[in-house]
């Protein structure tokens, strides 16, 4: 079977199109959305995908604050600045990019953003909203990212057996909870699957819609995938390549080309989800600002 390639890049551009028509008739309102990034520490991956955020904001007329907090940052030092960008008018959404060092109390900083400005839906409010199937919450961005691709590409989710492969806040059940919520690109029948998971292949084999977030470089294999599935690959890992410049390359959480022969549809690494989680970062950011102003 030759598999279609799932544009991100692609989809994110359209969706970016999508936010830039919506960010012109705020502007003509004299609105301007704003989004405030906060990034504790300097880990690399961090600093590169906060400054993605911000730079993409910029390319779009979104009021852009990025924060570049030193490691050393208290859980009290923390809460002050999320409590001034709760009350800083100019600001429309407010991301506090995970994993911060140890000493902050992650789950206390989330509880203290304004819930109506969690563009991250991360929020105890927002997740309720999801499970509740309530519209006016925010959903995190690189699940809805990765049904807007299924969508795009016309992949029948209706009925369909979804396997979500890793648990995370972040990825596994807020998209286990998308798939399996009523309405367009969803009604499917979810199985999470993760590490502690007794039979994975077997598992993941019965999946037409295969989502692997697990963050364990190439952990798919061929024999862990139906002939004709569509996967969906989160994964972002850096693994060691002294050939490359960097001394390292990113690869996915799927071994993609031992995977890919026996797909109907796959996204690659780097060019898959990774765009679109930035876009639909863009997208809620309208979203919050659009409901404060409204
Ligand atoms: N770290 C990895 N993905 C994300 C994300 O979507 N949001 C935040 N805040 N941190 C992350």
């Amino acid at each position: 079977m030759s598999a279609t390639l799932i544009d991100g890049k692609k989809s994110a551009a359209k969706l970016i199109a999508e936010c830039s028509e919506q960010i012109a008739e705020l502007t003509a309102q004299g609105i301007t959305p704003g989004l405030a990034v906060v990034l504790v520490g300097s880990d690399p991956a961090s600093t590169f995908y906060v400054r993605s955020k911000s730079k993409k904001c910029k390319e779009l007329g979104i009021h852009s604050v990025k924060l570049e907090l030193p490691a050393e940052t208290s859980q009290e030092e923390l809460l002050k600045v999320i409590d001034d960008l709760n009350n800083d008018t100019a600001i429309h959404g407010i991301l506090v990019q995970s994993p911060p060092p140890k000493q902050i109390d992650e789950a206390a900083i989330i509880a203290a953003i304004d819930p109506a400005k969690d563009v991250d839906g991360f929020h105890q409010v927002n997740v309720a909203k999801l499970v509740l199937e309530d519209s006016s919450g925010f959903v995190p961005c690189t699940p809805m990212g990765c049904q807007r691709l299924l969508m795009d590409y016309g992949v029948e989710t209706e009925g369909a057996n979804v396997v979500v492969l890793g648990r995370s806040m972040i990825v596994g059940k807020p998209m286990a909870l998308l798939m399996m919520a009523k309405g367009k690109g969803a009604n499917s029948t979810v199985t999470i699957a993760h590490s502690r998971t007794k039979n994975l292949s077997e598992v993941m084999r019965g999946a037409d819609i295969l989502i692997a977030a697990i963050g364990k470089p190439e952990f798919v294999k061929a024999d862990d995938v139906k002939e004709g599935a569509v996967v969906i690959d989160v994964g972002i890992n850096r693994v060691e390549d002294l050939i490359d410049d960097r001394g390292y390359r990113i690869v996915g959480d799927v071994a993609f080309d031992e995977v890919a022969p026996k797909c109907k549809a796959i996204t690659p690494v780097p060019g898959g989800v990774g765009p679109m989680t930035i876009a639909m970062l863009m997208a809620n950011t309208v979203k919050a600002c659009k409901q404060i102003t409204g």
